[in-house]
């Protein structure tokens, strides 16, 4: 992928993309108290609205700046960083196929073949009815069943270039048999006094941080 240079002046409004429901902003809010600074929570942010939008468009990029109080630079900086973000809209479902050396080694590049020839799609694309996008990840963790792949956030071990065919033809390939981490849905922690697990911070008192005002 290269850097691409964008003109803020000739951008036009349509192609900003969806901006940020209010319960979205509410969600990313809520997670304030969680962290030392607005900044902070940054990352779970995208997260968040990476959930909530399907991608995080440059009109969401900004707009989670004002509600972050940071600068959208620092935003974009961090969006794009990270490949698990998406700048563009995606398909329905992910798939994301391990490149690294245990699945190398074992066929994953076959895999990933048998993937783009099936889906006629290559890296970072979107099927034209948006149901597939497609990605390859370094190390999922899962070395000792490699070729892995996840589906959305549901793991395919020991992946043969035979059995793509299969996988993509059920509708619940991406259905988890445990249950899915709360990390991101937890119940909304409100600023007021700390729970038993934490000190009090800051934003507990109500006061705002010196680095989370805007710069
Ligand atoms: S090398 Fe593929 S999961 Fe680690």
């Amino acid at each position: 992928m290269s850097w691409q240079t964008i003109d803020r002046k000739s951008v036009a409004d349509e192609t900003l993309g969806p901006g940020l429901s209010d319960a979205i902003k509410d969600k990313v809010r809520s997670f304030f108290p969680r962290y030392p600074s607005k900044r902070a929570a940054l990352i779970p942010a995208l997260h968040i609205v990476q959930d909530g939008l399907g991608y995080i468009s440059l009109r969401a990029m900004r707009e989670l700046a004002e509600v972050l109080e940071i600068p959208p630079s620092a935003v974009i900086d961090v969006a794009t960083f990270y490949t698990h973000f998406w700048t563009h809209p995606k398909g329905r479902k992910t798939i994301v196929l391990c490149r690294s050396l245990s699945c190398e080694l074992l066929g994953g590049k076959q895999v990933q073949e048998a993937i783009e020839r099936k889906l006629g799609i290559g890296e970072h694309e979107t099927t034209p009815d948006g149901e597939y996008s497609f990605m390859t990840e370094e190390c999922l963790a899962q070395c000792d069943h490699a070729p892995c792949m996840l589906i959305n956030e549901k793991l395919h071990k020991r992946v043969c270039p035979e059995d793509i065919e299969r996988i993509l033809a059920d509708p619940d390939n991406d259905r988890l048999d445990i249950p899915r981490s709360d990390l991101y849905d937890a119940p909304a922690r409100t600023a007021g006094p700390a729970t038993k697990d934490r000190e009090p911070t800051a934003v507990d008192a109500g006061e705002q941080p010196p680095d989370t005002k805007a710069t």
